[in-house]
């Protein structure tokens, strides 16, 4: 049987559409081919383009939306557009891979997923850590139950500065700081991994250390966008009895490291490096198996040629669901909410 390659839009041709760019040609243009890319900004758009000469270019993505039937959109824009974008993308008949974070909020990622689902189009989140050797790893063994089912979950993400390149700071624009831009990553995984409970309450303090540390440092227009959070500690309960604790910083003087640990009934399996403990008739044994080292571009890129190839072969894709991404983009939000109420947040 003979497949089509993918046609793809991107919008959005800044720092993480490269990435996306070299993923998709080392795939091969038999198989994915992008045939239109959107940008702002003139100067990104005509690199993005030299890459891929057959390519329609415009500065509107409706414009780019409507030409040539797209069989897929990528949307690496910042969290502001997502909502408009993926709306469109649906509209004009193509299903959508968009970037973390999701939506602002979860009204946002309600009207999406309920729009993708009518229209019987497909929406994949780009939390790609999903995609890492160790993670695939840590998910079948959750599945199998050797372990016994979770109990506690960690999820942590500190950096020893803030994400500057790009306005993540900025919440207009990126909807939250470190929780949504960045320990989003490990906080996906670490609930998918266990098992993707639901999460029944949150309770979470934000606080930002932006300019007293890193400040002198940092140019002058980041100063004045620089209004999200950097630091938070949080706390999620399951619906199968299971909780969470979560922390994230973008000042820290530590570490620049993110991972996550799941305490299970029978062992603890640990994200980086990855480790898996089990208790056998009271001793405790290793049983980490060695694997392909995690690489960070190389999960973006296993993942833009699974739900590739999955769309060539007319499949579904598996590794995500409606309901995980609803649930993500609640618990962020309830984090937010917590942090400015000042009490736990039932959802
Ligand atoms: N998964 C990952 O590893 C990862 C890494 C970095 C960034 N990201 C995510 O990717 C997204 C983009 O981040 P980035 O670092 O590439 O940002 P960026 O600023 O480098 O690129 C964004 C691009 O979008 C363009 N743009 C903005 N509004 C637009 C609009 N209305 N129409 C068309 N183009 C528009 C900008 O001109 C810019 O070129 C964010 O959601 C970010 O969180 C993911």
């Amino acid at each position: 049987m003979a497949f089509h390659p993918v046609r793809i839009g991107l919008i959005g041709c800044g720092t993480q559409a490269h990435v996306h760019f070299r993923g998709l040609q080392s795939l091969g243009r038999d198989r994915a081919i992008v045939t239109a890319l959107c940008d702002l900004d003139q100067k990104r758009l005509t690199e993005a383009a030299a890459l891929w000469p057959e390519a329609r270019t415009s500065a509107d993505y409706r414009d780019m939306l409507d030409g040539d039937g797209l069989d897929l959109v990528i949307i690496a824009t910042m969290p502001n557009s997502h909502h408009q974008m993926a709306l469109a993308s649906l509209d004009a008949g193509a299903h959508i891979l968009c970037e973390k974070p999701f939506m602002m909020h979860a009204g946002e990622a309600e009207e999406v997923l309920s729009k993708a689902e009518q229209l019987k189009l497909q929406v994949q989140l780009g939390t790609n850590m999903r995609y890492l050797p160790s993670s695939q790893h840590a998910r079948r063994l959750m599945e199998s139950k050797e372990i016994g089912k979770p109990v506690y979950i960690k999820a942590w993400g500190c950096h020893t500065a803030p994400p500057v390149w790009a306005p993540h700071y900025h919440l207009a624009t990126s909807g939250g700081g470190v929780l949504a831009s960045t320990l989003v990553h490990t906080l996906d995984l670490a609930m998918w991994v266990a098992l993707s409970p639901n999460p029944i309450s949150v309770s979470a303090s934000t606080s930002r250390l932006f300019p007293t540390k890193r400040g002198p440092k940092v140019q002058s227009h980041v100063h004045e966008h620089y209004d999200a959070e950097d630091l938070i500690g949080g706390f999620i309960r399951f619906d199968d009895g299971s909780y969470c604790a979560l922390e994230g910083n973008w000042c820290s003087e530590v570490t620049d490291f993110h991972s996550f640990q799941i305490t299970a009934e029978r062992g603890t399996i640990t994200g980086s490096p990855y480790s898996v403990r089990i208790d056998r008739e009271g001793e405790v044994e290793d049983i980490t198996p060695s694997l392909q080292a995690d690489n960070w571009s190389e999960s973006i890129w296993s993942q833009d040629a699974d739900i590739i190839e999955k769309l060539r072969r007319g499949e579904r894709w598996g590794l995500q669901n409606a309901r995980q991404l609803l649930n993500l983009q609640k618990v962020i939000d309830a984090c937010y909410e917590s942090a400015r109420k000042g009490r736990e947040i039932l959802i």
